[in-house]
């Protein structure tokens, strides 16, 4: 079923748990994603970015999500993926598709992110959408920063209490080590832990994980034997996500290990099966990869089984 990410992100946040946010481009990930939630009886955000839309049209998307959210008894989430473009935020609460969205002001001015994020607040609010802010930017590695840099893009906890209030944002992106994209650590940047605990005590909305892949030997050594170069990849570990959890984060994004997943499959049933030219099949193991890894996933972040 449709859902709006409020009472599953309080369930989660108070119960030490966190909800998986996946993104999506195509049908093959949606299936794959959501068969996932309702074997393990899992609540599930399905997320699209600006690229997703511009790639399959928010329309498309948003129908596809509600329809197959209508088959299923487990509560899916459809949330935009930082909106850094206001007129596309704007269309994303205006369209009735999404329950929830993520305006992301964090590249302009402390002041600017404040008076942008309030704006879409009060839109979305109107029609009970939940708005995900950022505050401190998640790099990618497209930065190429160096730890020094790396600890000038992580959230300030002195600003946090003030931000959220001032806001009304329901959700809080932070950047606290992470990085978008399959390197991450460049530079020999690590997780600050000591941080995430400074931004739980200011305050008691749901805090939001990106760059969160974990970039899986299994899944890399697929994708690598069939041709990826994966050379620079390393992710976030299981024991440093269950950390992370612990210690307060409700909300964990994942794209990049979907799409190693999907990729490694794809490249692999091509390699073995040259003579198919059936999209159904090789798109098809892409489904199924993703499946097992958002799984995987769920066990992980501890959502199994936590739909009543
Ligand atoms: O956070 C970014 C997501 O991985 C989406 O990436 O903008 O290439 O779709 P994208
Ligand atoms: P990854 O690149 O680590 O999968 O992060 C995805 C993300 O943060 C989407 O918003
Ligand atoms: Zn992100």
């Amino acid at each position: 079923m449709l859902s709006s990410p409020a009472k599953i992100l309080k369930n989660a946040t108070q119960h030490n748990y966190a909800i998986g946010a996946f993104n999506i481009n195509n049908m093959e990930a949606l299936q794959g994603i959501v068969e996932a939630a309702v074997e393990e009886n899992a609540s599930v955000i399905i997320q699209t970015s600006q690229g997703a839309i511009e790639y399959a049209g928010m329309d498309l998307l948003g129908s596809m999500v509600h329809t197959i959210a209508k088959e299923v008894d487990v509560p899916i989430v459809f949330h935009l993926d930082h909106g850094t473009n206001v007129d596309l935020v704007k269309e994303a609460i205006a369209s009735g598709w999404y329950t929830s969205v993520m305006v992301d002001g964090s590249s302009y001015s402390y002041k600017e992110n404040l008076a942008l994020t309030k704006e879409i607040v009060a839109l979305a609010h109107e029609k009970n959408i939940w708005v995900e802010a950022e505050l401190g930017p998640i790099p990618g590695k497209e930065d190429n920063l160096d730890v020094h840099a790396r600890d000038a893009f992580m959230t300030d906890p002195a600003l946090v209490e003030s931000f959220v209030k001032e806001t009304g944002c329901d959700a809080l992106a932070i950047s606290i080590g992470t990085a978008h994209g399959v390197t991450k650590f460049l530079g020999g940047s690590k997780l600050d832990y000591k941080r995430l605990a400074l931004i739980r005590a200011q305050t008691s909305i749901p805090l939001v994980l990106h760059g969160a892949s974990s970039i899986p030997a299994n899944l890399v050594n697929i994708a690598k034997t069939y041709g990826a170069d994966l050379s620079t990849a390393k992710g976030i570990s299981s024991p440093q996500i269950r950390k992370l959890i612990a210690g307060g984060i409700g909300k964990v994004n994942i794209d990049s290990d979907l799409r190693i997943a999907f990729t490694g499959a794809v490249d692999k049933y091509m390699t073995l099966n040259p003579d198919n030219m059936d999209p159904r099949q090789y798109l098809g193991s892409g489904r199924e990869a993703i499946k097992k890894e958002v799984k995987r996933k769920m066990q992980l972040f501890g959502t199994s089984n936590t739909c009543t």
